[in-house]
């Protein structure tokens, strides 16, 4: 059977991949960005819409990295505007299940489904690193072997709390002067390892009955919890061999867990350039790189693997010749660690720009990755339905690198021969986001 491809938009995050230095780069702050962004998706009948979040400014070297966009608004309340503006397109926002307490996550997600009538979505992550904690009451409290404990008691209590109010218990009948059918809803007791509370849950079940649920993690342990308890996966895996090999991976996980296969959307973080020629696409391809990595970018990310400072490197000049500093102190706060083994990851970084004669600047051009999709629209959306009819993802998130227009073309000349090939929708069919992804309601 062939399957249908599911699409998702990223208001692209804080990272050196979103360009704000180019002339078309609007604001990252003001709501006419985010709206403009999800109408266009809207318009391309994706699925949902996407908000990352970071609880913390990223430091490096002791300096705030402004130089990766920093000062975003909060994901849920940008998506509760969003639910205004738009009918149709899913509504998703990244929560952090350490630092945020069950109630007021139910709460705030039960909230943002009433308002968009069934549209939201929670991604939810586990960052734990005590940096972030810093900001928050109980500070770096949670050990990192127990982020994912505490991130699935947390989503079992949201699920509790979002199954108190049975569907119809608000009755308002003004004849029997009755409101509630049941007098006292929305009873609720959890005692656990991490929570431990009980009470009333104020918000009547909502039209999805709960949100989607989307996972974020790679480890073991993150996606086995992907494969239990997740209706969605964000994944990093976009290369075609590594995103089949997880895809594979992850849904052989599920029947573990009593799940079928098509429970579980596999959704790879994706990025493209397009042209008109396939030529044209590889040099605006290599233009926006160029822009992704400034020299000074290029300096700040080769910091992140020597954790040194290496300011005085020139960065059309080599790569330093010792090796990285092995210390449990990262030069880069509040990101998550990025290689498993640096001085190995050195060594070939140095024999890579031995071999290409390449700076340090073009080096990390070269290894910290291409677009996922450059090509003409025809092969773009040949290659995004090749990956999900042959099982190397269901859909994708697409990444533009610039707001709030990096999605135009994409919906102006690779959505209509996806419309086309029959595998993506030519109008919506239902009005849930659950219903988009061909998901049960709770
Ligand atoms: C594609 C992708 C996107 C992520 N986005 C965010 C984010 O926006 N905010 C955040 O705090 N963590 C984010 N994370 C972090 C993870 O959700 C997770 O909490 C962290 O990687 C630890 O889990 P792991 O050890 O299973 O990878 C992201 C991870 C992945 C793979």
């Amino acid at each position: 059977m062939t399957k249908q491809v599911i699409l998702a938009a990223h208001f692209p995050g804080v990272n050196n991949t979103t360009v704000w230095s180019d002339p078309a780069s609007g604001s990252q702050i003001a709501f006419d960005s985010f709206e403009r962004f999800a109408r266009t998706a809207e318009r391309g009948k994706f699925d949902f819409f996407f908000l990352a979040e970071g609880l913390r400014l990223r430091e490096q070297r002791g300096r705030i990295h402004d130089l990766d966009v920093v000062g975003r608004p909060d994901a849920l309340t940008v998506l509760a505007g969003l639910a205004a503006v738009t009918t149709r397109l899913g509504l998703t926002g990244t929560v952090n299940a350490t630092f945020n307490e069950p109630y007021e996550l139910a709460r705030k997600l039960a909230t943002l489904d009433h308002l968009s009538g069934g549209r939201a979505g929670w991604n939810i992550v586990t960052s734990s690193d005590a940096f972030t904690g810093e900001n928050f009451r109980r500070g770096g409290y949670l050990d990192r072997a127990d982020r994912y404990t505490r991130a699935a008691e947390v989503l079992q209590t949201a699920r509790e709390l979002w199954a108190t109010w049975p569907a119809g218990e608000v009755v308002a009948d003004p004849a029997s002067g009755v409101f509630v059918r049941h007098g006292a809803p929305g009873a609720f007791v959890h005692k656990g390892q991490h929570i431990d509370i009980e009470g009333h849950f104020t918000v009547p079940r909502s039209p999805q009955g709960r949100p989607l649920i989307i996972q974020a993690g790679d480890s073991g342990p993150g996606r086995d919890f992907a494969a239990r308890d997740a209706d969605a996966i964000f994944s990093r895996h976009g290369t075609f061999e590594d995103a089949k090999a997880f895809y594979a991976d992850v849904k052989g996980r599920m029947a573990g867990f009593g799940r079928r296969p098509d429970e579980l959307k596999i959704l790879p973080a994706s990025t493209f350039v397009l042209g008109d020629t396939e030529e044209e696409a590889r040099e605006r391809a290599h233009h926006v790189r160029r822009q992704q990595v400034s020299p000074q970018t290029a300096i700040l990310l080769l910091e992140q693997l020597w954790n040194k400072d290496l300011s005085d490197f020139d960065p059309e000049g080599p790569l330093p010749a010792f090796d990285p500093v092995l210390d449990d102190d990262s030069i880069i706060k509040g990101r998550a660690r990025m290689f498993d083994d640096p001085v190995a990851t050195a060594q070939q970084w140095r024999a890579l720009s031995e071999e290409k004669g390449l700076g340090i600047r073009d080096l990390i051009i070269e290894v910290f990755g291409r677009q996922t999709f450059i090509g003409t629209p025809a092969s773009v959306a040949e290659t995004l339905n090749r990956y999900v009819q042959e099982d190397a993802a269901d859909g994708f998130i697409l990444v533009p690198h610039i707001v709030p227009g990096g999605l135009d073309e994409f919906v102006d000349q690779v959505v209509p021969l996806l419309q086309e090939r029959g595998v993506l929708r030519a109008d919506y069919t239902t009005t849930t986001l659950r219903g988009h992804l061909g998901l049960a309601h709770e």
